[in-house]
């Protein structure tokens, strides 16, 4: 095939994503990658990077936005899901094994088996399948695919092997896209170029044609708030020409690491491999000539365990500060339980801490409870300990000596330790004891080390010394030559913490002298490829890294950024190089990139970007919990004087001036001034996808004022579930992404608020229409599941809305770009507010369900709605509790909560009648006094039995006015239906209950 490329033959297409996008299963996909652990691709780089969008979201966005949408969209979307490896042919390779000729001929009906096999000797097997093994005559019988078979046709066969299920199950059991990146694509090209009028035989072929075809050239993709690079590095995979930046420049040293090591060419890979082992070699040397992870009996230290101590005001006695006495409750292999012992020293009124080991259950339950202790959340921590009978409590904030300043802020008497310090001083409030270390030496028989955990000795207090005075020698030095931070914490909402709980000032306080001492020497041996390896070593080592005592087998050290906080601990863990060295050899993912395009990073705010991109696929901080800007400070201490030469263009600074947080004021200013940048460099049919996190009510109209006010239009959007069920937070919690899609404004249109009215109203009935056809056409085609649901179609139904909306430079003669900017009063209404209010009511007002006349929906509550329609969504098995959530937020109920008996992520669902029992009648409830709260009452009663009378007159008690309005009576017959039809799987005895009040209403005598 040799199809002409001619550029800009697709200038003007409107591109897939701005018609359709298959969420479903891109949610179901983006949930596999995202809980693929370490395994996902460019994570173990950094997994201390938080937020990392899913690539394959990335990829679905990149290729959305460069393929056309034509008059064919069931085709549009088989190619799609082609390209996406979404199809049933690409799941045989995604499966684990293919399945073996013997093995279809026995299971799938074939009607000539030499259409697909050759059998050895010929003759023997019958003309069709299946195929009986068991029979003797076959025995000895070879079977092997024909060879001029296409892989196309060989995998629409194994294709049928498949078991029937659901995509999301589907997807559980198969390997991702880009575990088979090899050949999943194999069987598609004919369809491919056929449908797009391409040439291409790999998807870096048919970026660069599309490119061209859009363009004129191969396309330029960036995004400037890059992050880890997941973004940019699924456009690089993909073969575009990437642009990256990001105001941090961990974030560009990530992206940076993204392309060159994930991407790297083999023999750079070969190269890092024998440098990473060169500089384990190095750092070990300088470590035992000092001797200091030694016992000089054969063992080794892995961990130090280091409290905190203080002097009780209470009496005077030095008091460790230990949360559990706990050291090591092994869940797996030999469980040795170990605790330490607290022996009271009266005459030099401190604990001396002995070491126990095969501690029986009692005593480990009663070790749980330490000298640090709360009354629960939130309650101030104080230190508790008993000397001769009498118990000692103190507050935390008392030892520290917090006080209230004259500026009503909080200040306490901790000492501010100096740029040189890095210890306490023995007259500092808070001294750090070496309490425990774990040893291991190899096992005499077998694999493995045998571990053990011990006191401290004199010799472990020598070796302590060694260290503090080698590190205390050298640190000036290594502040000076940048191997070591001498950078200061700035306050600041996370850094604050380190400052007011410690008097840490500097970042290098955050280390201990044996910790900077592997930093440094790490540091000062490493080139660019190995500062990845450093940054791991400090996010599993520092003062912030807690001592996990179940883990790992006997426990282990836990990493900083296992949140994202900078949370100071009373004690914590300290890696010995023998356990931090794998740190610096950790597998690493590799993804060779092609390399003749180009990449370029820049650490630039997103408003001084210079180039010119065509494609713009970003993430920029919305409302985030993350404080990149401040967190990642953390990091930026250890490279900031003295970066390898790859990355010493970029600002080592986190510039937390220029960083766009917040959801304020400030947070849109920085928004408008970004993407009116990158609309600038961008050509008249550059398209945008800006993603974020659907959070809270107010951010359709933020959205709308940015793309306003940024000189951009929407043309689309779509709701994708990337994340569910974080361990991070207590219960469940679903995180979805919105990709909004956007063009240039070209053009200066008007119109009135009367008008829009009505072209909001059209368009979004368009839409919802167009997307429910899509549904029905795709069938029969894609087994029995929905394209789209209708939280999906709601969301496309606010984009169609946006769409209208910023499609005018002018409404009612006001310009809207000074409108978007104008500051927000807090509680008042903008003009861009009502409008955005309508246009999603509008498209609320299209998604009735099935079998609710709209007449009686109209009258609905927005809680008896909710109710409504979730139950049929329920009824249809969809259970994810970000539905919940978003539909919750469109009927503006305000505590869906209430009507929930389960909110677990993935298998949420609404109280029962039964459930609900006599609660939520009141007045404090959303449901008060709804004809919807009077039949589910209703329904509960004639469960438990109730006599059909006494439920009849409940029931028109419960509904105001049931007498006056006749509507109330239809409506009760029409919701007991519907519930008998929605509950009918669901719970059978409510429906059959729901079904027998219908008939009891219907044929009531009024009057
Ligand atoms: C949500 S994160 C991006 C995460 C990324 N998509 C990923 O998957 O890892 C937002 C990024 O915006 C960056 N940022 C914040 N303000 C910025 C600005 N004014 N200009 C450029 N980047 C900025 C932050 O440093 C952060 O890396």
């Amino acid at each position: 095939m040799s199809e002409e490329i001619i550029p800009f033959s697709l200038k003007d297409a409107p591109a897939l994503i701005e018609r359709l996008l298959p969420v479903q299963k891109l949610s179901a996909e983006a949930y596999k990658e995202q809980m693929a652990g370490s395994g996902k691709t460019l994570t173990a780089l950094g997994s201390y990077w938080k937020g990392r969008k899913p690539l394959i979201l990335n990829k679905a966005c990149i290729l959305g936005c460069l393929l056309p949408a034509t008059a064919d969209p069931a085709q549009d979307l088989a190619i799609f899901e082609k390209l996406m490896a979404m199809d049933d042919e690409s799941f045989v390779v995604r499966w684990k094994r293919r399945q073996k000729p013997m093995v279809i001929l026995s299971t799938l009906s074939i009607s000539r088996i030499s259409d697909y096999f050759t059998a050895e000797p010929e003759g023997v097997l019958p003309a069709s399948a299946p195929v009986d093994w068991s029979n003797p005559d076959y025995a000895g019988v070879k079977v092997s695919w024909r060879e001029d078979l296409t892989e196309l046709e060989r995998r629409q066969l194994e294709a049928q092997m498949l078991p029937k299920a659901v995509y999301r199950e589907r997807v559980t059991k198969a390997k991702r896209p880009e575990e088979v990146a090899d050949n999943v694509h194999d069987h598609i090209w004919d369809a491919v170029n056929v449908h797009l009028g391409t040439n291409a035989q790999s998807l870096s072929e048919l970026i660069e044609q599309l490119g061209v075809m859009r363009f004129g050239h191969r396309p330029r993709f960036a995004d400037t708030f890059c992050g880890s690079g997941q973004i940019p590095f699924e456009a690089a995979r993909l073969g575009c020409d990437v642009y990256a930046s990001d105001l941090n420049p961990v974030a560009c040293m990530l992206t940076w690491g993204a392309f060159y090591i994930i991407g790297g060419s083999p023999e750079s890979r070969e190269k890092l491999t024998k440098d990473q082992q060169k500089l384990v070699n190095q750092v070990r040397a300088e470590i035992d000539k000092l001797g200091v992870e030694d016992d000089g009996n054969g063992w080794k230290a892995k961990v130090f365990l280091y409290c905190v101590e203080v002097r009780c005001p209470q009496g005077g006695w030095m008091v460790p500060l230990l949360p559990s006495l706990v050291i090591s409750k092994p869940r797996t292999g030999e469980k040795i339980n170990v605790i330490a012992k607290l022996v009271p020293d009266s005459r030099g009124k401190k604990y001396d801490i002995v070491i126990h080991g095969g501690a029986t259950e009692k005593q480990l339950v009663e070790a749980t409870q330490g000298t640090v202790r709360t009354d629960g959340r939130g309650q101030d921590p104080y230190l508790i300990h008993t000397v001769d009978g009498t118990e000692y409590r103190t507050k935390i904030s008392t030892l520290r000596g917090d006080f209230r300043k004259n500026d009503g802020t909080n200040g306490n008497r901790l000492r501010m330790w100096k740029k040189h310090d890095f210890k306490s001083r023995s007259d500092g409030i808070f001294q750090e004891r070496l309490y425990c270390v774990q040893w291991m030496r190899p096992k005499k028989k077998g694999k493995g080390n045998e571990y053990e955990f011990r006191a401290v000795t004199t010799e472990d207090f020598e070796r302590e010394r060694i260290v503090e005075e080698y590190v205390g020698k050298h640190l000036a030095e290594w502040q000076t030559k940048g191997w070591v931070p001498d950078m200061r914490i700035e306050p600041g909402y996370n850094t604050d913490q380190p400052i007011r709980e410690r008097g840490w000032t500097h970042w290098h306080h955050l280390f201990n002298p044996r910790q900077l001492l592997l930093g440094g020497l790490i540091n000062q041996f490493s080139d660019a490829t190995l500062k990845f390896g450093l940054y791991r070593v400090l996010n599993a080592n520092s003062r912030l890294s807690r001592w996990d005592n179940v883990s790992g087998g006997g426990g282990c050290v836990q990493a900083v950024f296992d949140n994202q906080a900078l949370n100071t601990l009373f004690n914590y863990g300290c890696r010995s190089f023998a356990n931090a060295s794998n740190l610096l050899t950790k597998t690493i993912k590799h993804f060779p990139l092609t390399s003749q395009k180009k990449y370029k990073i820049d650490s630039v705010a997103a408003n001084y970007i210079r180039e010119l991109n065509d494609v713009y696929v970003t993430d920029p901080p919305y409302g985030d919990a993350v404080k990149y800007e401040e967190i990642l400070e953390f990091f930026i201490a250890w490279l900031r004087k003295n970066p390898p030469p790859e990355f010493a263009d970029w600002v080592w600074d986190s510039r937390r001036s220029l960083a766009i947080k917040g959801e304020g004021e400030d947070f849109r200013r920085g928004m408008v001034a970004a993407y009116k940048r990158m609309t600038e460099c961008m050509p008249d049919n550059g398209i945008q996808i800006i993603m974020f996190t659907h959070q809270s009510g107010s951010i359709w109209a933020d959205m709308a004022n940015i793309v306003w006010a940024s000189g951009l239009q929407v043309t689309a959007a779509w709701y994708v579930v990337t994340e569910t069920d974080s361990p991070l937070r207590t219960g469940s919690y679903v995180k979805g992404t919105v990709l909004l899609v956007l063009r240039k404004r070209l053009g200066t249109y008007k119109t009135t608020r009367d008008d829009l009215a009505w072209e909001i109203q059209e368009e979004v009935e368009e839409q919802v229409k167009a997307l429910t056809g899509l549904n029905q056409k795709a069938k029969g085609l894609y087994r029995d599941e929905n394209v789209f649901e209708d939280a999906d179609i709601q969301m496309a139904g606010y984009a169609a809305a946006l769409r209208v909306l910023t499609r005018y430079a002018i409404i009612d003669g006001r310009d809207m770009t000074t409108e978007a900017i104008r500051p927000r009063v807090k509680g008042e209404t903008t003009f861009v507010d009502g409008l955005i209010a309508f246009a999603v009511d509008t498209a609320n007002q299209c998604l009735v369900p099935q079998g609710i006349p709209q007449g009686h929906w109209d009258k609905l509550s927005g809680a008896e709605r909710f109710y409504l329609k979730m139950l049929d969504l329920e009824a249809r098995g969809v259970k994810t509790l970000d539905n919940y959530q978003n539909f919750a937020k469109a009927f503006k109920v305000r505590d869906f909560q209430a009507f929930m008996a389960s909110r677990r992520a993935n298998n949420a669902r609404l109280k029962s009648a039964v459930e609900f029992d006599r609660a939520e009648m009141g007045e404090s409830s959303e449901l008060h006094q709804s004809v919807l709260r009077a039949v589910l009452y209703a329904v509960m009663e004639l469960i438990k039995d109730m006599d059909s009378n006494e439920v009849q007159a409940h029931l028109t008690m419960n509904i105001p006015n049931y007498y006056g309005d006749m509507t109330r009576r239809d409506l009760v017959v029409e919701l007991a239906d519907y519930l008998a039809r929605r509950l009918e799987e669901l719970r059978p005895e409510e429906a059959s209950a729901a079904r027998v009040l219908r008939e009891l209403v219907k044929s009531q005598r009024l009057g």
